[in-house]
């Protein structure tokens, strides 16, 4: 854990202009500057930069937070490795504070491996560019392949000596241990206790995670025998989880952002040419079939993959499923497949990479329609094979989340499928409700009415509260550490004051249920929030909010004020009254439902005894209600 100490040196010392400024091109407009906003396509700027806030705040996607946000979310860091980014480029010396020995000696374990990986890599960097066999057998090859210095560079790879033991000779003589080695599958230890270098005379690809660590290696041979493994890689480990890593992603994760798509390819050889012509947003979910976390990754970066096949007509409809998976994460996919046993590698080292860049544009279709048109050619005119085709269709379109994006597809369908689109929608309702029923668990009385499904396929409506209490939250963030007055002779804290009166509500949104109860935490610990600490706060839900409501300001209690015929220049100069008035506001609304409620109950009510006792309780809130209207009334004027 870093230090507190340490994380407010860095938030006090970052300058958010200097920060984004590194990656977006910011221009002076007022106090503040604007650019093109780097999390969403936009061509005209509507990204803001405070630097007397320290914020940033996108009006187009949203997006908002402090320098360490910003490096969170363009880099995909997490809170720690951002803080240290920013740390870095301020020279500050992060401070960690003490753990527990146990998880410091795991954390160094973790470490040793990274070291030992590193130095694997520099090892075969060194051989292949620097020894005899190296230059000619290793480097030889990529040249015969037609791989070019820069690329072979960019991607570190590498030579192994055919040798039993030149890395872990090599290795041991500089001081590293046989024991981390081992543990990442660098060298093996066999039954008879005899220690030997797993990747012998092959060509070496060492495998980034995403932030640019090496985590293993695959090693491919030179033989074409075929009774040689094509590829030997590195085993799972502690720092290598192969579902977790894509081949490529840490050369290529600047432009997936930059060109908002990533396309993904099968093998280490396609990253390698797509790359070289000049095409960088590319990665390689090496030979495996894609997995979920694989598709998360690339959802970090972009919300569309476009899918580079190689492979014979057969490969491809084995495949076709495991891609509703992506469909099902929320991204666009799309399909380019190569022809005449081509893949992207052979493809560009045949035709160069003017003619793939054609291709790619000529021929990439969206994966519903492409696999639409695959299964239709092998149905021909079989109507049973035809209706399994349309399920199978309704199948995958019924996995994309966003409902119009669905619609979409339906409506192209019905025409390639020449089937009515009514018809279709039905069947995708009955995909989606039986879907809904699966993942409802089931309640444990029997006699409880089973959930209503139905309802639940409809998003939830916005509370009726909503904005009363979203500007209640504003007014406790903005002004909770100012002073207002109350009774004419004291001045005290706006937030505690707040807190206070806000004992009785129950809030609906839970976020801003935990913002209370965090400032009540504060309170309890001496201590008054400030607005920054909600804008720097750790947990990215809170601080998202707290940009949000300081950045769109007045726009809820505009609507009180006109409400009640009354223009307030600035409502910093009448603070009582908007505070005063978020609270009254919100208490009216709450008590709105809960005399509703009681309307409700009275309705229901059989017995006249509980009747009457019901009617003195409702009586009692419209007491209370007219107060509070006759306090808004005022305390707006005053
Ligand atoms: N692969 C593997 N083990 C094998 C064969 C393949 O791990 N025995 C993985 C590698 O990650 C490889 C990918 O599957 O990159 C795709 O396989 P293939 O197309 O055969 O490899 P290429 O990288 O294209 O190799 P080359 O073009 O040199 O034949
Ligand atoms: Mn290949």
């Amino acid at each position: 854990m870093i230090k507190k100490e340490t994380i407010d040196k860095i938030l006090e010392t970052a300058l958010i202009e200097e920060v984004v400024g590194d990656f977006v091109h910011l221009k002076k407009r007022g106090s503040s500057l604007t650019g093109l906003c780097p999390f969403h396509n936009e061509k005209s700027p509507s990204f803001h930069v405070s630097p007397a806030k320290g914020i940033f705040k996108c009006f187009g996607c949203g997006k908002g937070g402090d320098s360490v946000h910003f490096i969170m979310e363009h880099e995909k860091y997490s809170y720690p490795e951002a803080l240290k980014y920013v740390a870095n480029k301020y020279n500050i010396e992060v401070e960690e504070t003490e753990v527990t020995p146990e998880f410091k000696q795991a954390q160094d374990r973790r470490e040793s491996l990274y070291i030992v990986s590193n130095y694997a890599a520099s090892f075969f960097e060194d051989r292949m560019w620097n020894s005899e066999d190296g230059k000619t057998i290793g480097l030889g090859y990529f040249k015969e392949r037609g791989f070019r210095d820069d690329i072979i560079k960019k991607f570190q790879l590498g030579y192994s000596p055919d040798d039993w033991s030149a890395l872990l000779d090599g290795a041991v003589k500089d001081g590293y241990q046989q024991e981390f080695l081992e543990e990442v599958g660098l060298v093996i230890k066999n039954d008879q206790g005899r220690v030997y270098d797993r990747f012998r005379g092959r060509v070496m690809f060492p495998i980034h995670s995403f932030t640019g660590r090496i985590i293993g290696f695959g090693g491919r041979t030179l033989k074409t025998d075929k009774a040689v493994p094509k590829y030997v890689n590195s085993p799972e480990s502690v720092i290598y989880h192969k579902s977790n890593v894509l081949y490529g992603l840490f050369q290529a994760k600047k432009a997936i952002r930059d060109l908002d798509n990533c396309y993904l390819v099968e093998g280490y050889a396609d990253v390698l040419s797509v790359q070289q012509a000049g095409v960088e947003n590319v990665v390689s979910s090496s030979g495996t079939s894609l997995t979920t976390e694989q598709i998360r990754l690339i959802g970090r970066f972009t919300k569309s993959v476009t899918i580079l096949y190689d492979g014979d007509a057969a490969g491809i409809k084995a495949s076709l499923r495991g891609l509703d998976m992506i469909l099902e994460e929320g991204l666009d996919v799309r399909v380019v497949s190569f022809p005449d046993g081509h893949d992207p590698d052979s493809y560009i080292q045949k035709l160069g990479a003017a003619a793939f860049k054609t291709h790619i544009d000529k021929n990439k279709k969206d994966f519903i329609f492409y696999k639409t048109e695959i299964l239709l050619k092998d149905a021909e005119n079989d109507p049973i094979k035809k209706a399994g085709v349309i399920r199978e269709v309704v199948e995958s379109i019924a996995k994309i989340p966003d409902a119009i994006k669905a619609s979409v597809f339906l409506r192209e369908c019905s025409t390639l499928l020449q089937m009515e689109e009514r018809i279709l929608i039905s069947e995708l309702n009955k995909m989606r409700l039986s879907k809904i029923k699966k993942e409802t668990p089931r309640p444990h009385f029997d006699d409880s009415p089973p959930p209503d499904v139905e309802a639940m396929m409809y998003e939830t409506p916005v509370a009726s509260d909503e904005y009363q209490e979203r500007d209640m939250l504003r007014v406790l963030l903005m002004y909770g550490d100012r002073m207002a007055n109350w009774d004419d002779t004291t001045d005290t804290y706006i937030g505690p004051y707040i807190v206070l009166h806000l004992d009785d509500v129950v809030f609906s949104n839970a976020l801003y249920a935990k913002v209370v109860k965090y400032y009540k935490e504060e309170l309890e610990q001496g201590r008054l929030p400030k607005e920054k600490d909600f804008i720097q706060h750790q947990d990215r839900e809170i601080s998202s909010l707290a940009v949000s409501l300081i950045s769109t300001p007045y726009i809820l209690s505009e609507n009180w004020y006109n409400m009640h015929n009354i223009t307030v220049p600035d409502e910093t100069e009448k603070l009582h009254g908007t505070v005063m008035g978020a609270i009254f506001h919100l208490k009216k609304k709450k008590i709105g439902s809960i005399i509703a409620a009681k309307q409700e109950a009275i309705k229901a009510e059989k017995d006249q005894d509980n009747v009457m006792i019901l009617m003195k309780e409702y009586l009692d809130l419209k007491e209370v209600e007219k107060y509070i209207s006759n306090y808004l009334g005022s305390v707006i004027i005053k």
